[in-house]
């Protein structure tokens, strides 16, 4: 029997605070009918609140005691915590008033929507939490329209009404006209002190409906996976239909791999064992299975011989940014691929597939959701891998159509787009992006979208003083630094949110960038015809203050169309070779000088310009994207 600590909470108010008396019972957890369990996600522009109200929810349900509370508990990655962001879901189980309520808290950056976008598919609920002071934002219309699509019931709560900029009342006007709902179905809260959070528990009894169930035999949802060393491959899954237990034999319905639980428990938020998973409920199931499975998430998990639907599994993310990683040493190569396979069980969103470069050796080419799921990995393989790499050339992808054949081929990496395209039409992703801003910045908005070939779709007035443009965009504009830009141009009060819809005709070119004459491959970029001469210049005079003279004059070149688009010398660093003779012995010098000239020549002959590393990587960063 499946035990845990239940009861019934007594909430105070002292001071501004509310505290949790509990009076600490023991019931069984597998006891749980359908009815006595409630599913839901918080979901939230970034930075609304979404973890530091499921900290007061943990502490009101005593689920973590309060001398144990830290600040947003359910980041427990150090990134996480270091950056104050949530870059993974993180399920918990809480016991409230004889329910049990599965909490799943979600990202915010638009870079982790996938688990957004999964978690989602594992509650009946959705808390849409929106900051009083901000109000509602472009992701917020996102994640909503994602758990409308999954017909969710929404709880919309305003957070952050402590403070005195709260503008409660007109965000409540925001949630009410959005929402087409009651103004009194609006709940505020402060996630700092807690006000507001014990009514709002009431109402995730009352509103979120209790999970159903279709069939006797299991069948679960898997929605994230963990691999640990020392137990293997766990599952994080929503069961549906069922109950799983330890020793039962199980099958991924899709991979058609076979296991048997080791272990199935609940999240604590740390691991609890528990006898077993009844329907309806979330937690994980440790497999046992030691190599990489073949399964993914969305995966449906069913006992062996039992032939029940599948679940229809997540849609694949389409990666946004793609940029190759190498390890610094070439031993180390064994030990990224391991360290990705990992990876991509914890991280959906990443894919990678293999490929070398002749100064570089071998290495991959990595798709991403955007620059920070980027950044984040890097440091992930840093950190958790021990891993020193050299990350090169982000760089969306393009299309290539044979205009006869008709044959299409997908560039990654920009040194592998043609420099002469032959009777190919290049296409490139475009995507439809929502920007929420204060009225007052609309002129300095028109001209950023003009300078980023950006299209207005619609703009209309938003609330009482934003206006809400829809425009239409290519993805290489977006990329940059579009964002930076936007924020910029509104003081930081506009918001964002995107998607890709699909591909566009592309007016792209190749630009190579030349050292001594030789093209530097991991210098290449695609750059739209319109920027081409501002581009070469800038390349050239960004790699020109970057490269350290050498011994001999350098030229630094950006070519395109087999045409030099701009050019400049570095002249040669002058070094005395005959500042340790006495007196004036011109022959001497003479000869020396010859001596110098024919090196330089050598050296120019051998093309040996060795560009620094940290010369290399501040090219190729972010900042020298553009
Ligand atoms: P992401 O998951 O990264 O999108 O962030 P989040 O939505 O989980 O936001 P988080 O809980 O990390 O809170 C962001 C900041 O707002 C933190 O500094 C919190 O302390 C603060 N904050 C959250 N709720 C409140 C509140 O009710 N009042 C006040 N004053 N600050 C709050």
């Amino acid at each position: 029997m499946n035990k845990c600590r239940v009861a019934v909470h007594f909430f105070v108010e002292l001071g501004n605070r509310w505290f949790a008396i509990k009076v600490v019972n023991s019931v069984d957890w597998g006891v749980n009918s359908l009815d006595q369990i409630r599913n839901f996600s918080i979901i939230a522009h970034i930075d609304h609140g979404k973890s530091t109200l499921a900290d007061r929810l943990l502490e009101l349900t005593g689920t973590i005691e309060r001398r144990q509370m830290k600040e947003q508990v359910l980041d427990m990655m150090d990134l996480e915590r270091e950056r104050g962001i949530t870059i993974k879901m993180t399920p918990v189980s809480m016991s409230y008033g004889g329910y049990n309520l599965n909490l799943i808290d979600t990202p915010g950056h638009i870079d982790f929507s996938y688990e957004v976008s999964r978690a989602l598919q594992a509650v009946e609920g959705a808390i849409l939490l929106v900051d009083a002071t901000k109000g509602v934002q472009a992701q917020t219309l996102s994640v909503l329209a994602l758990a409308r699509e999954l017909k969710l019931v929404i709880i919309p709560v305003i957070n952050i009404i402590d403070l005195p900029s709260a503008r409660t009342g007109a965000v409540r006007a925001e949630l009410t006209k959005l929402l087409a709902c009651n103004p009194a179905d609006i709940l505020e809260v402060s996630a700092k002190t807690g006000a507001g959070v014990p009514h709002l528990l009431e109402v995730i009894v009352a509103k979120i409906p209790p999970p159903r169930s279709e069939f006797a035999a299991p069948r679960a949802l898997v929605f994230d996976y963990e691999y640990s060393n020392h137990r293997g491959l766990v599952v994080y899954v929503r069961v549906f239909d069922g109950s799983l237990r330890r020793g039962d034999p199980l099958i991924f319905g899709i991979a058609r791999e076979k296991f048997t639980v080791a272990e199935v428990g609940i999240f604590r938020p740390q691991k609890e064992a528990v006898d077993s998973l009844p329907a309806g409920q979330i937690g994980y199931l440790v497999t046992g299975i030691k190599s990489f499975s073949r399964a993914k998430v969305g995966e449906t998990i069913l006992a062996v011989g039992q032939a029940l639907p599948l679940f229809p599994g997540y849609t694949e993310p389409k990666p946004v940014v793609w940029a190759s990683i190498y390890p610094t040493s070439q031993n180390d190569f064994p030990s990224l691929v391991q360290a990705l396979g990992r990876l991509k069980l914890t991280d959906a969103a990443l894919s990678f597939e293999e490929e070398s470069s002749g100064s570089l050796g071998r290495g991959f080419r990595a798709g991403f959701l955007g620059m920070l799921h980027l950044e984040i990995i890097t440091e992930r393989l840093r950190r958790e891998f021990n891993l020193s790499l050299t990350v090169a050339a982000p760089s969306i992808s393009y299309e290539l159509v044979d205009e006869e054949t008709h044959a299409r081929e997908i560039i990654y990496a920009p040194h592998r787009f043609p420099g002469d395209l032959k009777g190919r039409r290049v296409y490139e992703p475009w995507v439809n992006a929502r920007v929420l801003s204060p009225v007052e910045y609309g002129s300095a908005l028109l001209k950023l979208f003009r300078e980023h070939e950006a299209r207005v779709l619609s703009a209309e007035l938003w609330g009482e003083d934003r206006t809400a443009f829809q425009i239409t965009l290519p993805l290489r504009e977006l990329m940059r630094r579009f964002f930076d830009e936007l924020k910029s141009v509104t003081s930081g009060f506009a918001s964002l949110a995107y998607e890709i819809v699909g591909l566009e005709p592309a007016d792209v070119v190749r630009l190579d960038v030349l050292v001594a004459e030789e093209p530097v491959l991991p210098f290449t970029r695609i750059v739209s015809r319109l920027r081409l001469a501002h581009e070469a210049k800038e390349v050239v005079r960004r790699l020109a203050e970057l490269l350290p003279r050498q011994l001999f004059t350098l030229k630094i070149q950006a070519a395109a169309d087999g045409r030099i688009l701009a050019s400049r010398s570095l002249t040669a660093l002058k070094k005395d070779v005959t500042g340790y003779l006495y007196g004036g012995d011109i022959t001497r010098k003479r000869k020396l000088w010859e001596k110098q000239k024919r090196g330089k020549k050598r050296l120019l002959d051998r093309g040996t310009v060795t560009i620094p590393p940290a010369v290399f990587l501040q090219m190729v960063s972010r900042s020298g994207e553009e």
